[in-house]
């Protein structure tokens, strides 16, 4: 099972960005606690960062080429990125969307997700757990229970 893992513009600050809405936990120390999570679960993972919306498609359409499926925490992008949505239509991997925070008891703009639908859930408000319960969600759809 092979997951291409992508986290959206200003997930690098994680750690020091606004801990008390997203905690302590930096990017690193997410990427580890999944890279765990896979070894457990005979999982390769490629994991991706970036700042820039079309670094992100690129990666999508890459992927297309090798994955199984994507876990993504599309940042800010996840309320007005059509681009971002498309090309995860495009490509028509299984995906699973991702966010620390609980983006429901925040600020209205963030309410809307433009990806959600083209994704197979949504999981938001678990901290780093909300990224260990997409790989598992993932993981039990890909092998179909
Ligand atoms: C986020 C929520 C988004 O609204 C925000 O823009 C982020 C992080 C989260 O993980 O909670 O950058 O995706």
């Amino acid at each position: 099972m092979r997951i291409l893992v992508l986290h959206g513009p200003n997930l690098n600050l994680l750690g020091e960005r606004e801990p008390d809405v997203y905690g302590r936990a930096t990017l690193e120390v997410i990427n580890r606690a999944m890279e765990a999570w896979a070894a457990e679960h005979g999982a390769t993972l490629r994991i991706l960062q970036s700042n820039h919306e079309g670094a992100l498609i690129e990666a999508i359409h890459e992927a297309r080429r090798w994955a199984d499926g994507i876990l993504i925490n599309p940042g800010a992008l996840t309320h007005y990125s059509y681009a971002l949505r498309d090309a995860i239509a495009a490509v028509a991997l299984p995906t699973v969307e991702v966010h620390l925070s609980n983006v429901y008891a925040r600020e209205p703009f963030r309410h809307r997700s433009v990806i959600a639908p083209v994704c197979l859930g949504q999981i938001s408000g678990f901290g780093v757990q909300s990224y260990l319960l997409g790989l598992e969600a993932l993981r039990k759809h890909l092998r179909g229970t």
